[in-house]
């Protein structure tokens, strides 16, 4: 095999602990492969070993004696109650779409359960599709918090070239909306009776409407298809997504929506999804 070459099956890869120094000095590498980190951006061996004597979880998938993907997480704490706050899930390139990241996250779950943890937290960016898809149908993850520039608006990676707005997300661990998404159960169709209050448009911009008291007690928010080719291609359409998106999912929550869902968009149309969100259910009620 190349070395740039995809890898096809994942059946040789190992999920296990991360130790050592030779292995931390792998996931400080990894990191600069997958995000394109500049040094100063990198969390760092020392960090790693801190962390991870204090309660932390740091796991890898290993490929023999490499490391394909990894997962970070730090002990945190929400409302009083100890967290895994999972800082970081990176996989390989040639090692994407086999499954890795979802068994990297399913390894944590078990180890924060271990712990006595029974939350886990992270953040993402809301205009990635492909990770709202993971975190919220195969994962179950549900989300009450909307930050602005939460790494600020110069940070490095390419995922940041848009800002670093971020969804904060809560993954109860031990629900049986977990268990159920976990067992392969789809969400539910529950999109019916939501109002969009951002759609996108036949040519691919922003629709945005107004949230009023008389909208639904479910509404949608969607986000555009690519988006990581439209920040390429027009930095100034993606920032137009940007602040919609944001006026939007701070306006709901704000107005005590929560949100609950995500449903991809129909191959081949320029939306990769809509978000749902719900009024008036305290987000351990949706656990
Ligand atoms: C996100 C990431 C860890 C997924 O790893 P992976 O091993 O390819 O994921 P899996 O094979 O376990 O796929 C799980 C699901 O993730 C989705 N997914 C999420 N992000 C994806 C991405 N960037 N590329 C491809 N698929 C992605 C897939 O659609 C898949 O769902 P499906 O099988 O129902 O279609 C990996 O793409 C990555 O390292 N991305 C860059 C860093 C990042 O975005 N980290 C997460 C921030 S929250």
């Amino acid at each position: 095999m190349t070395p740039n070459s995809t890898v096809q099956n994942s059946a040789s890869i190992v999920i296990r602990d991360i130790s050592g120094p030779a292995e931390m000095r792998a996931v400080e590498q990894l990191q600069k492969d997958v995000w394109g980190l500049p040094d100063l951006d990198v969390v760092p061996l020392t960090q790693l070993v801190a962390a991870t004597a204090a309660g932390g979880v740091l796991i890898g998938a290993f490929d023999g004696g490499s490391l394909a993907g990894f997962a970070y997480g730090f002990v945190g704490l929400e409302n009083g109650r100890a967290t895994l706050h999972s800082h970081m899930l990176a996989v390989e390139h040639k090692y994407r779409n086999l499954n890795i990241g979802y068994r990297l996250k399913l390894a944590q779950r078990d180890l924060a359960l271990a712990h006595g943890l029974n939350e886990m937290t992270w953040t993402f960016d809301p205009l990635q599709g492909l990770n709202a898809h993971f975190n919220f149908n195969r994962l179950g993850v549900v989300s009450d918090r909307y930050f602005l520039d939460f790494y600020g608006s110069d940070a490095a990676s390419f995922l940041h070239r848009n800002g670093t707005d971020r969804l904060w997300v809560t993954w109860p661990l031990a629900s049986r909306r977990v268990e159920e998404r976990i067992a392969g159960m789809p969400s539910g169709a529950f999109f019916e009776n939501a109002v969009s209050i951002v759609e996108v448009s036949a040519d691919g911009y922003p629709l945005e409407h107004e949230l009023t008291e008389a909208t639904n007690e479910t509404v949608a928010i969607e986000i555009p298809g690519r988006v990581d080719e439209v920040e390429k291609q027009s930095p100034e359409l993606a920032s137009k997504w940007r602040m919609a998106t944001r006026r939007a999912f701070t306006a709901a929550i704000s107005k005590g929506y929560v949100v609950d869902g995500f449903t991809r968009g129909e191959g081949g149309s320029n939306k990769s999804g809509s978000y749902h969100l719900t009024r008036g259910r305290a987000l351990r009620d949706l656990e």
